[in-house]
């Protein structure tokens, strides 16, 4: 049935025919690594019977770094599906600056963007925009009719892309026939057909079920890493955000905020580690984190004077350095005995112990199922890693 995205292979596609660049590239060095920069960019939509323009975008910046896969948050109403059609070129800034590609949208001829559109970027849209009287097939082939395509190689390359989504066995079906999500898969592939830089995804699970929303989101992951396409969600769902290196903030028109949420939770899972240890307030961890003393080394070793400035206050700078002192103490100490114990366990010496913790073996379990031959080059010692691993795994096993 549906695959989970767990097990998708992209098919290498011969692309070489697509790959030929209008005359007017610019060559923007400093642009190199940023498949899109958008500068300042506004957009007024006039609108009949008003004297005032909507103001769609009042100044949007961002950059956004090749192969990245980001999202774009924010309100209904605050300019997400604008700015995907500013750089998708369906639409035209009203200034401000869009380089796409290294290709600046605003002196592009017509028929250089009619070009750019069907090969630079794929669009995935949250109803799927499927024709519903075309075949899976042939809803993949579309877009590769406007670059006229061979009949041969549009079908070969439709039937592989569909496999890379996972639709392989649907090939023949209409839209009607399936489901939400794999009428968004099928659209994937067509998103992909001619092999786009850039994916436009407007709110890509916004019709689906939570589950088969991560699946869309997982499946964009895992083929925009095998072939290095950039990615841009819009959506409002956390978890897709989480699932993306970065996450821009849109509020009334321009970029509020750039986050990376799964860092952000991890500096929070720090935080309230920390703070429990050493029993303190959220107010005074937030000032330790903000002035880089985001762990135990850290605080415990740190200038008493600087962290009375950053606390603004000498007494609890030195009563929080002293707890964690004393808790480094306690921390070396169990390390100690950990080793201690270890080199027990595998008949080893300290120095052996030593270079396993510092390569990251630090108990039983890690070390069963080391590689035995990446072991041996730690220790410098093939059979001694050998020795060590069946060790380990013996010990493990009789617990
Ligand atoms: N073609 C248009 N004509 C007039 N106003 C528009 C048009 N497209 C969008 N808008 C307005 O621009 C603002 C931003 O819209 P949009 O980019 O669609 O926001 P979002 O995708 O974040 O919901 C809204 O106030 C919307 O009503
Ligand atoms: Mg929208």
């Amino acid at each position: 049935m549906m695959n989970d995205g767990g097990d998708i292979m992209v098919e290498e596609i011969n692309t070489n025919e697509f790959s030929e660049m209008p005359d007017d590239v610019i060559d923007n060095n400093h642009t190199n690594d940023h498949v899109v920069v958008l500068q300042d960019v506004k957009k007024d939509y006039l609108v009949k019977g008003r004297s005032v323009p909507v103001r769609a975008l009042r100044g949007a910046t961002l950059e956004i770094e090749k192969g990245s896969m980001v999202a774009i948050k924010g309100e209904s109403g605050s300019g997400k599906t604008t700015l995907l059609q500013i750089i998708g070129a369906l639409d035209v800034a009203t200034s401000g600056t869009a380089i796409v590609d290294g290709k600046d949208l605003s002196s592009m001829s017509e028929m250089d963007l009619t070009e750019y559109r069907a090969k630079t970027i794929g669009f995935v849209f949250q109803s799927f925009n499927l024709i519903p009287n075309l075949s899976a097939l042939e809803n993949v082939e579309l877009p590769m009719e406007a670059l006229n395509v061979p009949k041969m190689e549009k079908k070969n390359r439709a039937y592989e892309l569909l496999k890379a989504v996972g639709m392989e066995e649907r090939v023949d079906y209409k839209p009607m026939k399936l489901s939400g999500g794999e009428q968004q898969r099928v659209a994937i592939a067509r998103a992909l057909a001619n092999d786009p830089s850039i994916i436009l995804a407007d709110e890509p699970t916004g019709s689906l079920d939570t589950k088969t929303g991560k699946s869309i989101v997982q499946l964009l992951d895992k083929l925009r890493k095998k072939r290095g396409t950039t990615v841009i969600i819009v959506t409002h769902s956390n978890k897709a955000a989480r699932a993306c290196d970065l996450t821009f903030t849109i509020e009334d028109g321009v970029i509020a905020s750039k986050k990376n949420l799964v860092q952000e939770a991890e500096t929070e899972g720090q935080k309230s580690h920390l703070k429990k240890e050493l029993a303190i307030s959220g107010s005074i961890i937030d000032k330790l984190f903000d002035a880089g003393y985001d762990e135990l080394m850290k605080i415990g070793n740190a200038n008493q004077e600087e962290l009375s400035d950053v606390l603004g206050d000498k007494g609890s700078a030195e009563k929080i350095a002293k707890k964690a002192g004393i808790l480094l103490k306690k921390k070396v100490a169990e390390l100690e005995t950990k080793k201690e114990f270890l080199a027990i366990d595998l008949s080893v010496t300290e120095e052996v112990i030593s270079q396993l913790f510092g390569a990251g073996y630090t108990d039983l379990e890690t070390i069963a199922v080391a590689d035995a031959e990446e072991l041996g080059h730690l220790l410098g010692n093939d059979d001694l890693a050998i020795r060590i691993t069946e060790k380990a795994e013996l010990l493990i096993l009789k617990d």
